[in-house]
Order: C-alpha cells, then sequence, then structure tokens
C-alpha cells in the first residue's frame, strides 16, 4: 500500500534532487566551536563514536539525507559525517554549505565570503572532509547575502553541477524574494529555512509550492525545547549556544533554560501533539509534515536514542487536519 511518506519522496525532485521525507541536521555533532570573542557557537561537548553510531541507526531506519555545513565544528561535523558513511555512501544523500570562513585549528568562526572563487575552494575542501567525490545539495550559508552577489553564486553552483561535484544546490534563507533568485536556476532544488509549531513560516512554505522546491526545515525542534527534555529547570551545559543565546536567538534565556514565553506555548500544545501515541519531538515532525507536502524536517541529534525517536516519526506521519487547527487555535 502506498502511503502519504511514499508519495512524498516522489516529489521531491527538482534539479533531478530526492531526499526523503525527513533528514538529520549535524550542527550539534559538530562539537565545540565559537565566535571570534570565544562565544559558543556549538552544542557543548559530544562523543563522535555516539554521533558515528546514531547516524549509521539513522540509515538502517531509512533516514539517509544528513544536513551540515563546513563551519558546524569548524570542520568536524563534516568528518564525522565522512568517517559515520565510510562504505555506505551510495545509501546516504548529503547535503552540506558554505560561505563562512573558520579556522580548524582554533575552531573559530572569523567572517564570511560571498565570492564564486571562494565557493569553489570551499566546495573542495568540504569534499576532501567528507570523503567523497560530490555533495548531493550545496548550500549558500549567508541567509542575507545580497541579490546580485547571490546571482553570481548561482551561477557558479551550475558550473559545479556541469563538472560532476554537486548534483543540486540551494539557499539557506528565511526570505522569499532571495529564495526565488536561486529558485530561476535549473538546478536549484531546495530553500533551507526555519520553520516549527511555534513559528510558521508561510512565505517561504508557499514559495516551496509555487516554484516546485522542497523546504529543508532547519530548527524544526525548536533547538530542542520541543521535545520535552527541556523542561524549565534544565540549564544548557556551558560551551552550548543555548546557554549564551546570541540575540537571534529566542527560545532561551541568559543562562540556558527555555524562554518562559515559549515554554508556556509548548505546553500549550503538547497533549495535542502527544495524541495517536507520539512523543513531543514526533507530533512536532508530525505538524511540519501536514502542513506542507514540501516540508523535509531535519531534527539536529546527538544520540542514537534520539535518532531512533526522531526516525519513528515517520511510521506515525502527518498529523490530521482537525489536529493542525486544534494547534492553531491553541496558539492564536
Ligand atoms: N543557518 C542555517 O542554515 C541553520 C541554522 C540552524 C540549524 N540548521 C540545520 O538544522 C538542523 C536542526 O536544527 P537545530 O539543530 O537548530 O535544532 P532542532 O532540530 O530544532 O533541535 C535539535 C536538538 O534537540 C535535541 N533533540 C533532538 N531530538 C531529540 C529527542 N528525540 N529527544 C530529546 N531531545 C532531542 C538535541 O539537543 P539536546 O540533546 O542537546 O537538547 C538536538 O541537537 C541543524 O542540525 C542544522 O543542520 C541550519
Amino acid at each position: 500500500m502506498q502511503t502519504d511518506m511514499d508519495r512524498r519522496k516522489r516529489t521531491q525532485d527538482r534539479g533531478g534532487f530526492e531526499a526523503g521525507a525527513l533528514g538529520f541536521g549535524c550542527w550539534a555533532i559538530g562539537g565545540e566551536w565559537s565566535a571570534p570573542d570565544g562565544s559558543p557557537l556549538g552544542w557543548g561537548t559530544v562523543d563522535d563514536d555516539e554521533s558515528v553510531a546514531a547516524v549509521r541507526r539513522a540509515l538502517d531506519l531509512g533516514v539517509t539525507f544528513f544536513d551540515t555545513a563546513d563551519v558546524y565544528g569548524a570542520g568536524h561535523s563534516e568528518r564525522v559525517l565522512g568517517r559515520a558513511l565510510a562504505g555506505r555512501r551510495d545509501e546516504a544523500v548529503i547535503a552540506t554549505k558554505w560561505g563562512n570562513l573558520f579556522d580548524e585549528r582554533t575552531r573559530t568562526m572569523d567572517g564570511a565570503d560571498t565570492s564564486p572563487a571562494y565557493a569553489r575552494q570551499a566546495l573542495v575542501a568540504s569534499l576532501r572532509r567528507l570523503g567523497t567525490d560530490r555533495i548531493d545539495l550545496y548550500q549558500l550559508h549567508l541567509g542575507d547575502t545580497p541579490l546580485d552577489k547571490a546571482a553570481e553564486l548561482r551561477d557558479a553552483c551550475e558550473e559545479f553541477v556541469a563538472e560532476g561535484l554537486i548534483r543540486a544546490y540551494g539557499w539557506s534563507t528565511d526570505d522569499p524574494e532571495r529564495a526565488a533568485l536561486f529558485a530561476d536556476g535549473e538546478h536549484c532544488a531546495a530553500v533551507q529555512h526555519a520553520c516549527n509549531v511555534l513559528e510558521d513560516a508561510p512565505g517561504m512554505l508557499n514559495l516551496s509550492e509555487e516554484r516546485g522546491l522542497f523546504s529543508v526545515i532547519r530548527s524544526p525542534l525548536a533547538m530542542g525545547l520541543l521535545t520535552g527534555a527541556r523542561d524549565p529547570g534544565r540549564r544548557a551545559a556551558a560551551g552550548d549556544i543555548r546557554s549564551t543565546p546570541p540575540a537571534w536567538l529566542s527560545w532561551y534565556e541568559q543562562g540556558g533554560v527555555p524562554a518562559r514565553h515559549w515554554a508556556a506555548r509548548v505546553e500549550a500544545v503538547r497533549e495535542v501533539l502527544t495524541a495517536d501515541g507520539r512523543t513531543l519531538a514526533q507530533g512536532a515532525l508530525g505538524w511540519l509534515w501536514a502542513r506542507s507536502g514540501r516540508a523535509v524536517p531535519i531534527p539536529g541529534f546527538r544520540t542514537v536514542a534520539q535518532a531512533e525517536e526522531n526516525a519513528a516519526a515517520l511510521t506515525h506521519g502527518p498529523l490530521r487536519p482537525a489536529q493542525l487547527e486544534e494547534v492553531a487555535a491553541l496558539l492564536a
């Protein structure tokens, strides 16, 4: 019997690119890295062996799409993903990103470069760290790049496709106008943007529907808030970006506790999301699938247990339309 999730898998095929309904985000498994002023940009310490085991468990459970970036852990996330996929490369679909400058030795991010020449240099370095000869989805990481620069980068990406270095490309941006400019490129397959139960993104989802892109959904669990594991008494550890949240990160307060306003909203929808025997995280992923047939959430993970719980969301599938309406009413 064909399920809704099977149909979804086949619709994500612009630019010859296909992903399943669910991917896994590899920011956290990059481990610690920081801004030039020392403030954390990673999620604290991680156990690389556990990360590798989690990626392999995901593959076993049918999750084949992995989203990373060259800058996560200043190259470390790509290396760990490459190690996990050694011998299983053909089972996986790899997305990575470029645009930020970083020092692998000091694990520090130190600027950005929007030139096509740097895009090529970064691509070669990512291929080396990932231990592969091609990237399936290459994404511009700088969400506010001016349109004229972005047009040059889109054309550079078409060259990379022609050379066989990448299969498709996209832009990590929350701006529909910018995403539309990339979508004019023949092999642009995706836009990566924020969206979750607590903060909808109708403009971006509509653009993906109209232009036949798929929406790679970042922070689908509101950086851990929509999992139930972050109760108000639990602080994020030092070295975790949630412990000293930068201005754009509103889910957490200084000190790493969930922001009261958001925690109250999670409580308001907990019962609806966990109906049908779903965990909170599985309900949050089901909400995204119900919200749009183009949505491919990429929850982050750092353990085999998280990988298993999030992969099991696939068996539950999208929330029912009535549940979607109930969530909207509760949050109105
Ligand atoms: N600009 C960009 O392009 C951009 C920005 C942000 C994210 N992203 C991408 O999107 C991916 C996902 O977003 P995100 O990492 O920000 O946040 P997220 O997916 O909303 O939350 C992930 C975090 O929630 C916790 N978690 C996950 N599953 C869980 C489970 N089943 N039970 C309990 N806790 C669980 C883990 O952290 P703890 O265990 O530590 O709580 C995990 O690291 C990233 O990894 C990255 O690939 C891209």
